[in-house]
């Protein structure tokens, strides 16, 4: 594991550019974990290329801004001993926190079956179904266990929103593989990748039983998605041929130069917060460096102008 050095700038000033119109760090700055990549041309100028990883497969409108749907607060009581342990604040940001895990992860189901019924109509092999259709159940479990934490440290159940799947016009089968091998290396290969490598980091530092468990889960699950993402991926790049290439080997420079893994607020007790999984896994940014080379590797070998 490497750290990219501070001094050493990969991006050339086009590509920077380009990164500033395209990117917006939504929640940075806020505590939590929300936030992450979006690709929406009409966003107001960034101070900074840095975005929030989201947990699970983005779930994207037309224009290509993130959608999730806000859970509620159910009406059952919950009591854990464990949870109740902590300070009232500690407790109400952990709640907040895995809430917010689940939202995104929920709004991740709509994202895969999405996902296999494009692939269909694009007449993508029935492996690659079954594999999508296969994630999207994987991440209601994801979604399921989050809120079942959230619950615990808020004392009461949460419950997902209501998420519609979003409308998408009618494409050819070249531009849609297009865009299937965008998402694919964008959401899949590199969110996904970094979210399995930062929950297999939350899970060496957890402490809770419940806690562990869902990480465990969570971790083996999204280096399967991303795995996935690179089979769709290459799949895409050998049905649409030297279009398909231009347009990755582009979205490839267009990828963020550093994704905060996740931000905790300074004046809760930070020990406690990761023992329940609220920690920031990556704060020098070593860890995203390694999964944008892995990234950048299955599109372009070495990719030694863009990684390095
Ligand atoms: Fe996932
Ligand atoms: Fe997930």
């Amino acid at each position: 594991m490497t750290q990219r050095p501070a001094s050493r700038t990969p991006l050339g000033r086009r590509a920077r550019l380009a990164l500033s119109a395209l990117v917006l760090p939504l929640g940075f700055g806020a505590a939590g974990c929300s936030g992450g990549l979006t690709d929406s041309p009409d966003t107001t100028t960034p101070t900074t290329v840095e975005v929030v990883m989201i947990e699970g497969r983005p779930l994207r409108r037309r224009n290509g801004r993130l959608h999730r749907a806000r859970s509620r607060r159910g009406h059952s009581r919950l009591t854990d001993r464990q949870a109740l342990r902590l300070a009232p604040a500690a407790r109400e940001a952990l709640g907040s926190h895995w809430r917010n895990q689940g939202e995104l992860e929920h709004a991740s189901v709509v994202a895969f079956h999405d996902l296999a019924r494009r692939l269909a109509l694009a007449d993508a092999p029935d492996e690659l179904l079954r594999r999508s259709l296969r994630a999207a159940a994987q991440e209601a479990d994801h979604a399921l266990r989050c809120f079942e934490l959230a619950g615990r440290y808020l004392g009461e159940s949460v419950r997902p929103g209501r998420l519609r799947r979003p409308v998408r016009l009618p494409r050819s089968r070249a531009t849609e593989l297009v865009r299937l091998a965008e998402e694919a290396l964008r959401d899949g290969v590199l969110n996904e990748g970094f979210a399995a490598w930062v929950a297999t980091q939350q899970l060496d530092r957890a402490r809770d039983a419940r806690v562990e468990e869902t990480l465990a889960v969570i971790a083996r699950d999204e280096a399967e998605h991303a795995a996935l993402s690179v089979d769709v991926l290459l799949w895409c790049l050998a049905e649409g041929g030297a279009p398909v290439r231009a347009a990755v080997l582009a979205a490839a420079e267009s990828l963020p130069e550093r994704m905060i893994a996740c931000v905790v607020p300074g004046d809760l007790d930070r020990a406690a917060l990761a023992d329940h999984g609220f920690f920031d896994a990556d704060p020098t940014g070593a860890g995203y460096a390694e999964v944008l080379a892995a990234t950048l590797a299955v599109v372009c070998g070495d990719c030694s102008d863009r990684a390095a």
